[in-house]
């Protein structure tokens, strides 16, 4: 098993996209084992983009994620991360694909309605900037026997 952050960014908050959002990585079955919605600072945001800081993108960014409020989420399952960022389609969602949610909903370099976690290191720093160890519920979905085998 393997856990990583996700945040519905202000654009998908704003545009009343979160439940379909969240409904995709239900569907998949997926558990979000934490959930909160939040006000994002200049601050955390640096701290989030610290690898986009320098970027000429990074102000507008800034501004954009710091804008309205952003549900954050741990999600877990197997290939946790690739499974999630198979979901969000490419970082642009001129470049996703259909079927993707970034794909289906965002036209946009920026404004690609979701953020998660590209590695096992930035899921664990990410996880840590959004949640402490008492905000995170595990427990056991009573649907588990339905949706994979006992030895995957
Ligand atoms: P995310 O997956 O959260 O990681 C960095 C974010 O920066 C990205 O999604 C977009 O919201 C934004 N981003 C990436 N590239 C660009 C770009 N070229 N111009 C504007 N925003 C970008």
């Amino acid at each position: 098993m393997e856990r990583t952050l996700v945040l519905l960014k202000p654009d998908c908050v704003q545009r009343r996209l979160m439940g379909r959002t969240i409904g995709r990585f239900e569907d998949k079955g997926l558990n979000i084992v934490a959930m909160k919605m939040l006000q994002v600072t200049p601050e955390l945001a640096r701290q989030h983009y610290a690898e986009h800081v320098e970027k000429p993108f990074y102000p507008g960014l800034e501004e954009f994620i710091t804008g309205a409020p952003v549900v954050a989420m741990i999600i877990e399952g197997l290939d946790a991360i690739q499974v999630v960022r198979n979901l969000l389609g490419a970082t642009s969602g001129l470049k996703a694909e259909p079927g993707t949610i970034r794909g289906d909903f965002s036209g946009s370099q920026q404004m690609n309605l979701v953020h998660a976690s590209d590695g096992p290191e930035s899921a664990q720093r990410e996880q840590e900037l959004y949640f402490s160890a008492g905000e995170i519920c595990s427990y056991e979905p009573t649907l588990s026997a339905w949706l994979k085998a006992a030895d995957e």
